[in-house]
């Protein structure tokens, strides 16, 4: 994901900056930029690539036209940025710093603007040059619109005019010794010195420069001056603002204060949902899926098939797509085992539309499965969250996830990411196809939209009493898990990241199917996690409830909150919020993982690498 760094002070910006994305590497980028003020003007210097890149296109003095970066120290004002393309391909023109038209105002930006392609003709209109693809550009001429030679006051007014999920850091060349920083959702921090103060999207930034931060809340603006930092509403009004002395060593500060990078991981997922619908659910009535290559909406109209290949957690996320695609769109769709369909003689061919999800885009058995595909007349979708992978390159469209780098072996936030595009693009057909009333089609994008705010609120309040469970069960030495419907892939998830980090044993079956021979395994030592949310096949669900309790088993429910129907029926209830029940696996999944993740900590187990697992399996 991308990372942000901002500095103003008596020293010179650009090392400090350097420096400072150096720290934010770990989180993944493909190219990076630096904005300096030297005299009256603002300097960049972007390039594709990692931060060397970046250095040599300093020490060369080259930039995508721009001046020479000054040789001679200047006490500073900049901005850096590493890049994670979403909107636009990787390029120097798509890498931040932007710049307005005059280039007297830069920004860099994390996040999504939805309402960027309307404000961007507004001001084309108006006389803007637009030199980039992505959509941060369009809030440097917006900042630009408003400016006066006040940019605090343009940055209120242009924030006022933004919507989506996104932070940003603006400076102008009329006014050295300035930032102005903006919050909506997106993290922003300040990092307090003596005389001189840093903001950025993580405390690695500047956690060699100073250890006493300032948190940004969201829908704040803060004006930061080497002096001092001043905090605001977004209407203006000014707010107090403790000075926190945080005690991170260097692993601690790459795991953002997380014990480990799965647990920062699943908490980054109501991020990584949001940024994955971002603009794409804008306009409530129905869904703009951007550029599919050459997969136009007369091919989704017309579809007559969607086949899915994936593996592992990829493989589950398609199984949930499929009961989003067939209930909202009604095209058949197929979910395949990728290491299966490659050598099956599959019957697939024109008029179908193959979709390869894979978080990496490196995935062997994926990539074949897509090929065998595409050579019988196949058109193919690539379902991916790294920009240039290999799927990309194979695929006639890509749609991406947008869920930043993950680190852990254990996918967690790429799931909630894939299934979330999913469910865009079922939508997108449905839009497409006419199979949902209008009202029907806003409100399940209205409550898609909510799922991050939910998938929040879960992670702030549910956790204790997961740990709570997790150490009950750590010694377990089998785990079953029962769903029906879109309950089922949740379930084969859970016990997969359950399996996968704590080498428990585990099953995960149709609830219905349970009596057909998983229920011999049961006895009153089996913990029994149960995928039992408010969905019109939750009286069943509640009969399999009882058939594992007659045989002394333990039951785990995860529920719909305040859903009394469980009372009773359950050893443990694990609440989840309210949604459209073909939604609840983005919400139900969470705490699936943590009950996974407490599990494997209280066995004192490595989460972030478990034994004979790669991330990224490019061999068959
Ligand atoms: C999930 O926790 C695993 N890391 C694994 O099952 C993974 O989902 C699978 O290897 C597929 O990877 P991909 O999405 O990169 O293709």
């Amino acid at each position: 994901m991308c990372g942000i760094v901002g500095y103003v002070g008596p020293r010179e910006a650009r090392p400090l900056l350097l420096a400072g994305l150096d720290q934010l590497e770990y989180r993944g980028y493909d190219s990076a930029g630096i904005s300096v003020l030297k005299g009256d003007t603002i300097e960049a210097v972007r390039a594709v690539g990692n931060l060397s890149a970046l250095r040599g296109a300093i020490s060369a003095g080259t930039d995508t036209g721009a001046v020479a970066v000054a040789e001679r120290p200047q006490p500073g004002t900049g901005i850096g940025h590493t890049r994670w393309a979403t909107h636009g391909g990787v390029t120097e023109e798509n890498a931040h710093p932007h710049f307005d038209t005059s280039d007297r105002i830069h920004i860099v930006v994390n996040g999504i603007v939805e309402n960027y392609i309307e404000l961007k003709q507004r001001l084309i209109d108006e006389g803007a040059m637009f030199t980039s693809e992505t959509d941060a550009e369009v809030i440097a001429h917006l900042v630009a619109d408003h400016y006066d030679g006040d940019l605090v006051k343009a940055v209120r007014t242009a924030y006022a005019e933004l919507r989506g999920h996104y932070a940003f850091v603006a400076m102008s060349a009329d006014e050295p010794g300035l930032l102005v920083g903006a919050r909506n959702e997106c993290p922003l921090i300040i990092g307090r010195g003596q005389d001189e103060q840093f903001i950025a999207s993580a405390i690695p930034a500047f956690l060699r420069e100073t250890r006493h931060v300032q948190y940004i809340d969201n829908d704040e603006i803060v004006v930061v001056r080497p002096e001092g930092v001043e905090f605001f509403s977004a209407a203006g009004q000014a707010l107090p603002r403790d000075i926190v002395e945080i005690d991170w060593d260097a692993e601690t500060a790459e795991k953002q204060g997380y014990e480990t990078f799965m647990l920062k991981e699943i908490h980054e997922q109501a991020d990584a949902v949001a940024e994955t619908i971002g603009e794409r659910a804008a306009r409530n009535d129905g869904i703009d899926l951007g550029d599919l290559g050459t997969i136009d909406d007369e091919l989704l109209r017309n579809v007559r098939r969607i086949v899915m290949v994936a593996c592992g957690t990829s493989y589950h996320a398609g199984l949930i797509g499929r009961y989003a695609i067939e209930e909202w769109s009604r095209v058949p769709v197929d979910v395949e085992i990728a290491s299966e369909y490659r050598y099956r003689n599959p019957v697939v061919g024109a008029g179908d539309l193959v979709i390869g999800i894979s978080q990496s885009g490196e995935t062997a058995d994926t990539l074949a499965a897509m090929r065998t595909a595409r050579q019988r007349g196949a058109t193919v979708l690539a379902l991916t969250n790294i920009m240039g992978s290999q799927a990309t390159r194979e695929a006639d469209g890509v749609l991406y996830t947008r869920a930043g780098l993950e680190i852990g072996v254990a996918a967690t936030k790429t799931f909630v990411s894939q299934v979330a595009a999913c469910y865009l693009l079922a939508l997108r057909l449905a839009e497409l196809r006419g199979t949902l009333e209008p009202d029907v089609l806003t409100e399940t994008i209205t409550e898609l939209k909510h799922l991050p705010h939910l998938i929040a609120l879960m992670l702030e309040h549910g956790i204790e009493n997961i740990e709570r469970i997790a150490l009950a069960h750590h010694r377990a030495d089998f785990f079953l898990y029962l769903g029906r419907h879109v309950g089922l892939p949740v379930a084969l998830e859970g016990a997969l990241k359950l399996k996968e980090i704590s080498y428990i044993a585990t099953d995960a079956y149709a609830a219905g199917e349970m009596k057909h021979g998983p229920i011999a395994l049961l006895d009153q030592n089996t913990p029994v996690v149960v995928i039992a949310t408010d969905s019109p096949v939750l009286e069943k669900i509640i009969s399999n409830i009882q058939e594992v309790r007659a045989r002394g088993a333990q039951v785990i429910a995860v529920a719909t909150e305040g859903d009394r129907r469980l009372e009773g029926h359950a050893d443990e209830v694990i609440e989840i919020p309210a949604t459209n029940w073909m939604l609840a696996p983005l919400l139900a999944v969470v705490p699936l993982q943590l009950l996974a993740y407490y599990i494997a900590r209280k066995r004192e187990l490595s989460v972030d690498q478990p034994r004979n697992l790669a991330k990224t399996v490019t061999v068959e």
